[in-house]
């Protein structure tokens, strides 16, 4: 097992906890960067660097046609490769959210119970699930409606639920019961714009979070796949506070980036193709230090 220790940055200040700390330097405190490279190369070359959470959000091997990244791996290869980033990226952040094509689950799923064997007590799992009514339809068998994202998570690692508190059914309904703060949202992430989908359910679940479709506001065009940006700042605003440090091994559009700003939390992201960095760095304004790295100080 990892020597891992633990701990909460508050203003600026790291408290030495049990079990965790976020290693900085002058370097890279209070930056966002993106760094062209393998993620598995960054972790190299970044050894003694940790995060208070990582987002990853893979290539889902499923033949998509990205500008330089084959999509289209042995299968061998690819579940060796979701080991290897699983594992890795437990060892160097005290949460990971991890999004991926339902194909996978249960690859997923063995790698997930491999971990828990190793680490024992010391890390939690949370099985969470996104699912797109606006799905692409299949006129020959079920379409594919959902997205499984997992979490997992040192255990002596802080939540925050009152960051993500929603609007309760009781409130929208006027019930005096209703806790005025709010109600902490469940696992799934959803839709609002499919009633029937939304009551059959559940009456209070919350469903706000729409498939980054073509005609999205969000939509990148120059990238084939994105994230709802509602869906990555809740994941977010729930396992780190204002100023802490979050990871995305997997940039794409850089959709973790633009949430990091809008809510204050240091980002650094890794995209292995120089195209999608470049339009990265360009919708950032990002300064260029070096051949692999763009900055915002
Ligand atoms: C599913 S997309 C991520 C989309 C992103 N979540 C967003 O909302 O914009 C996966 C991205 O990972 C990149 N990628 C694939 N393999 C990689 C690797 N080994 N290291 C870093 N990036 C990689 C691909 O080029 C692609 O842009």
């Amino acid at each position: 097992m990892p020597e891992v220790s633990c701990s909460t940055r508050r203003a600026g200040v790291l408290q030495a906890g049990p079990r965790w700390y976020v290693t900085e330097s002058a370097d890279t405190m209070n930056k966002h960067q993106l760094f062209n490279m393998d993620c598995l190369h960054f972790f190299k070359v970044e050894d003694d660097r940790r995060w208070d959470t990582i987002f990853a959000d893979p290539p889902d091997n499923i033949g998509l046609k990205y500008d330089n990244y084959s999509d289209n791996l042995p299968t061998s290869d690819y579940i060796n490769l979701l080991h290897k980033w699983l594992q890795l990226f437990v060892e160097r952040s005290r949460c990971v959210w991890f999004s991926y094509n339902a194909k996978w689950w249960a690859q997923v799923g063995r790698i997930v119970t491999e971990l828990e064997a190793h680490f024992g007590k010391h890390i939690e799992i949370k099985p969470c699930v996104q699912i797109h009514t606006f799905g692409q339809h299949n006129h020959h068998d079920l379409g594919n409606n959902h997205r499984p994202l997992i979490r997992i998570k040192w255990s002596s690692c802080p939540l925050y639920p009152d960051a993500i508190r929603v609007e309760s059914w009781r409130q929208k309904h006027g019930d005096k019961r209703a806790d005025p703060r709010g109600r902490v949202p469940g696992d799934v992430f959803g839709f609002a714009d499919d009633n029937e989908l939304a009551m059959a359910i559940s009456d209070d679940d919350v469903y706000d979070f729409t498939r980054v479709t073509g005609n999205s506001k969000q939509r990148r065009k120059w990238h084939k796949t994105q994230l709802n940006e509602g869906l990555v700042e809740r994941c977010l605003k729930l396992t780190t506070a204002p100023g802490e440090h979050v990871l995305d091994p997997f940039g794409g559009t850089g959709t973790t980036l633009r949430v990091c700003k809008r809510i204050d939390r240091h980002c650094t992201l890794v995209e292995i193709d120089p195209g999608y960095c470049t339009q990265i760095a360009a919708e950032h304004e990002m300064t260029h230090p070096n051949r692999r790295r763009w900055e915002i100080p």
